[in-house]
């Protein structure tokens, strides 16, 4: 099967369900925005599709492979932007890019060519030989993005990927989204600026307490909410008001 596919997926921690029988799917092509409060569920989403963190209950299965039961084959298909990316600081970004190049088996050449086109486009280049404990937030953004591309995934899980990124760097990783999903790449991407989400998303999730509170593409969300012409924000907040929860669920309902 194609694309991100998550089936009844529930994860606990402790007594706090996290995740609760989520079922989500992200077609190949498509940009498919994770939105909702912190503590939402998003994060764990993503990890349970990256295999860091085991569902209690449900299937994943990325583009054939099951995330559980060949989580080698799976990982080959998918690149990875975490909340917090942890790089090995004290490498350079030429050094570190050469060990996520090695560990994925990519020939030297051709990692060289992807490390340059990338840090080219992100503005990296000059950089590639200094020790990344120096770099700023959004410079190691940067490199956490170019190593979760290159080895050409299938599926891309981005949490949050646009933090602390300047709005030129912003526009960069869209265009190169925007290419790959050309290419069929599938992507689950979570953020909490909206305005980037309309702009980006071919597709939209909310979730709440670890639950899908509406889905579809951004048309479809406004006249879920009642709001037709309403931007994003505005159907947001009314689909994650705490006080109408239930009216909201009700209403979606229809
Ligand atoms: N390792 C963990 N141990 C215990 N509880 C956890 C763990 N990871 C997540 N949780 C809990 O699961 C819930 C969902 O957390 P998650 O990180 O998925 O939210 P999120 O939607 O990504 O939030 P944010 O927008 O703040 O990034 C929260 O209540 C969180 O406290
Ligand atoms: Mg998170």
């Amino acid at each position: 099967m194609d694309g991100i596919n998550l089936e009844s997926v529930t994860k606990s921690f402790g007594s706090k369900v996290a995740v609760r029988d989520l079922t989500l799917y992200v077609a190949p092509g498509e940009i498919h925005g994770l939105l909702g409060p912190n503590g939402s569920g998003k994060s764990t989403t993503m990890k349970m599709v990256m295999g860091i963190v085991k569902p209690d209950r449900g299937q994943i299965n990325l583009f054939g492979a099951d995330v559980l039961h060949r989580p080698v084959e799976a990982k080959r298909l998918v690149g990875y932007v975490p909340e917090l990316p942890y790089l090995y600081e004290y490498l350079t970004p030429s050094e570190y890019l050469d060990f996520i190049g090695t560990a994925y088996h990519i020939d030297v050449k051709t990692r060289r060519e992807r490390v340059d086109e990338l840090l080219e486009a992100l503005q990296m280049r000059e950089h590639i030989n200094e020790v990344m404990s120096g770099f700023s937030q959004g410079m190691k953004q940067k490199i956490a993005i170019t190593a979760s591309l290159l080895h050409r995934p299938k599926a891309l899980i981005l949490d949050e990927p646009l933090n602390g990124l300047d709005p030129r760097s912003v526009r960069i990783v869209k265009d190169i989204l925007q290419r790959l999903t050309g290419e069929g790449v599938a992507v689950l991407f979570s953020t909490h600026v909206l305005e980037i989400a309309e702009a980006m998303c071919h597709k939209i999730t909310i979730m709440s307490e670890g639950t899908i509170l509406a889905e579809g593409t951004m048309q479809e969300l406004r006249s879920k909410a009642g709001m037709p012409g309403s931007t994003l924000e505005d159907t947001f907040l009314k689909l994650t008001g705490s006080e109408d929860t239930e009216k909201i669920v009700e209403a979606l309902k229809l």
